[in-house]
Formats: C-alpha cells, sequence, structure tokens
C-alpha cells in the first residue's frame, strides 16, 4: 500500500531540516519495507515569492489528497522587520491550518537523559519531565476576524473569540490523553479576567463529569508559566488556547535543553500536520548546523498517526543513540558539533544497520 507524504519545507533552515526528516524516512521505508511517496509543495515566505501567496492552491490540493504532512518552518525576516507588508509568510501556516481543520497541537515535552545538564534549569527537576501540551490551533486571537487600525492609525485591536464547540473538541482530544497517561488534565487560562477564558473554563467543567477518572484542574496562564519552570513533573497533560499555547510550548521547550528537540502533530477534521516547534532559525539558514531532532520526531509522531508504532520506535531508537553517541548539532553539542545532514546521515544509518 502507498503512502502519500506531502513535504512542505518552508523557509529558513526548512528545507534543510525536512531533507533530513526524509532521509530517515526512506531508511524507515526500505528497513520495514513499505512504500512511501514523497510529494514537495511551497508554503511560507518562498510561496509568496514564486506566487504571491503563503499556502497557494496547489499546496492546499495536495495537503488534502495525502497521507500526512510533514512541514518545516516559515518566516523570513525580511516580513518581520516590515510591520506594513500586505501578505506574511505566518498567514501560510495559519491558512493551512484553518483550511485543513487542524484544531489541535499536540506538543510532547520530555527530557532526554542525555540533555540534562544543557536545560538551564535544574537536573533535579527537570529529570523524568513528561507531558503534553495540547494547544487549540484554528481559533483565539490569531483568527479574530475583527482586527486593524483605527482611521488616524494611532490605535490597533485584535478580537478574541471562541465557541463552546471550538473548546469541546480540543478538550475532549486532552481528556483522551489524560486517560492514556495519568489521568490528570491542567486547564490553562486566564478566566480572573476574560470572557473567553470564563467560557473554555465552564465548558470543561461541564464535560468533567464525562471522564470521572481524570483529575482536572484550573490553573491561571501567569501562573502556569511559573510553574512550567519551577515544577515542570507536575503536568500531565494541559489543555488551552491558542496564544497561551503558542507561548507556553515555547516556554516549555527549554526545559529540553534546546528548542530544536520538541516534536509536534497538528490534527483535526483532515489530513495531519507533523512540524517541530521551532521556527524557521533564519541566522542558521544555509549553513547546515541546525538541529534536525525536532522534525525527525516529528516524523516518528506522523509513523505512529499511520499506525506504524514499531517503525516510529526505531526513529525514536535511532534519535536517543545519536543523542547517547553524541552524533549532535551544535546546539547540544559539549564535544564536537555535528552538521545537520550527518546528523541525518547517522540516524538513517542506525536505521538500517540495526534491528528492531
Ligand atoms: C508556532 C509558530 C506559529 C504560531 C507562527 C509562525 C505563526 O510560532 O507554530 O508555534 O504562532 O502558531
Ligand atoms: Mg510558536
Amino acid at each position: 500500500m502507498k503512502t502519500r507524504i506531502a513535504v512542505l519545507p518552508g523557509d529558513g533552515i526548512g528545507p534543510e531540516i525536512i531533507r533530513e526528516a526524509v532521509k530517515v524516512l526512506k531508511a524507515v521505508e526500505s528497513k520495514f519495507s513499505h512504500n512511501f511517496e514523497f510529494s514537495e509543495a511551497l508554503v511560507g515566505a518562498i510561496a509568496i515569492e514564486e506566487t504571491g501567496n503563503p499556502f497557494p492552491d496547489e499546496t492546499y490540493h495536495l495537503c488534502k489528497s495525502s497521507d500526512a504532512i510533514l512541514f518545516g518552518a516559515i518566516g523570513d525576516p525580511k516580513y518581520d522587520n516590515n510591520p506594513k507588508a500586505g501578505v506574511r509568510p505566518e498567514q501560510g501556516l495559519l491558512a493551512m491550518r484553518k483550511k485543513l481543520g487542524l484544531y489541535a497541537n499536540i506538543r510532547p515535552v520530555t527530557t532526554f537523559p542525555s540533555l540534562l545538564d544543557k536545560s538551564p534549569l535544574k537536573k533535579h527537576l527537570i529529570e523524568g519531565v513528561d507531558f503534553v501540551m495540547i494547544r487549540e490551533l484554528t481559533g483565539g486571537i490569531y483568527f479574530g476576524e475583527l482586527r486593524g487600525r483605527t482611521e488616524d492609525g494611532t490605535k490597533a485591536y485584535d478580537t478574541n473569540v471562541y465557541s463552546k464547540e471550538e473548546i469541546s473538541r480540543v478538550t475532549k482530544l486532552a481528556f483522551e490523553y489524560a486517560l492514556k497517561r495519568k489521568k490528570k488534565l491542567t486547564a490553562v487560562d486566564k478566566a480572573n479576567v476574560l470572557a473567553t477564558s470564563r467560557l473554555w473554563r465552564e465548558t470543561i467543567q461541564d464535560m468533567e463529569k464525562d471522564y470521572p477518572e481524570v483529575e482536572v484542574e484550573y490553573m491561571f496562564v501567569d501562573n502556569a508559566a511559573m510553574q512550567i519552570i519551577t515544577w515542570p513533573k507536575r503536568f500531565d497533560v494541559i489543555v488551552t488556547e491558542n496564544m497561551f499555547g503558542d507561548i507556553l510550548s515555547d516556554e516549555s521547550s527549554v526545559i529540553t535543553g534546546s528548542l530544536g528537540m520538541l516534536p509536534s502533530a497538528s490534527v483535526g477534521l483532515q489530513t495531519s500536520v507533523f512540524e517541530p516547534i521551532h521556527g524557521s532559525y533564519p541566522q542558521a539558514a544555509g549553513k547546515n548546523i541546525a538541529n534536525p531532532l525536532a522534525t525527525i520526531l516529528s516524523a516518528a509522531m506522523m509513523l505512529d498517526s499511520l499506525g506504524l508504532m514499531k517503525e516510529a520506535q526505531a526513529v525514536r531508537a535511532a534519535v536517543d543513540a545519536s543523542l547517547a553517541e553524541q552524533v549532535v548539532t551544535e546546539d547540544i553539542a559539549t564535544g564536537k558539533a555535528y552538521k545537520t545532514s550527518e546528523v541525518g546521515d547517522w540516524i538513517a544509518g542506525y536505521i538500517a544497520k540495526n534491528s528492531f
């Protein structure tokens, strides 16, 4: 059976890290005798340059007709430094999420034994950290239609809008994750100030009775930001709205020691997208130094979602081995730093040579 994988490298380091993830997937394909078909498409700044649209229809159609989507990163300083730009690369990512109905972004946060000293946090605080951040991805302030500036240009506004339906579908997924894990759900909001947060809290409170085994706690986002750093082991599953999840997931990544380690899956109504949580890291683009592990681990999440658990485990085992052997890029190296492509070669080679 053929598995169709849409490959969207995007901008900055996107093409380099995606190349390594595809290399690893090809190693899996031959090791386990699968038939993967990879098709590339444009998204982000590069898509704007070539088509004028950060998420062209052609890309959308490829995504829709694929079994899974592997995505790199988007963003370009050219647009970041120009607040007046009419079209922005990030709109491509937001459009992809919206059009594919990807309402939940799943970001597992775990530590890696060989990286404990790389974290800015103390070892005893982070050893054994294992939680999942579930971020609502197609609603909230990133999508509020009422946005803009007053006529004189001196005031700007965005609106944060959530419906009960949007809240309950992502929370249902979070409850299901909690059931499979330590059965603890932390709902993060700002219900002491925001009307949307009060709707989140009310909706989740109503759902509690359907999941009597799950212990639910409610936490204000400012407190959560503090507790993720001071006591990360207390968390099992966190569910939160779009912007809070965006910020807290970057914060969570420092626990691991590098933003280059955390994978994610975005799931919803159509084909799922697998992407590293980090961005396009333009300063490193083209230098072959970016850490490809978050993307390779995102490919492992993709294999899981395709029902290929043994294959996903093989990828994770190969990543663990590369960490243990210190075949890693400069962000996490203590000794020699390897190039992006060397790390990918090593991991693909490990899969080819070992049995799982
Ligand atoms: C992420 C990114 C994106 C987001 C940006 C690039 C729009 O930061 O996936 O977290 O905020 O969702
Ligand atoms: Mg982000």
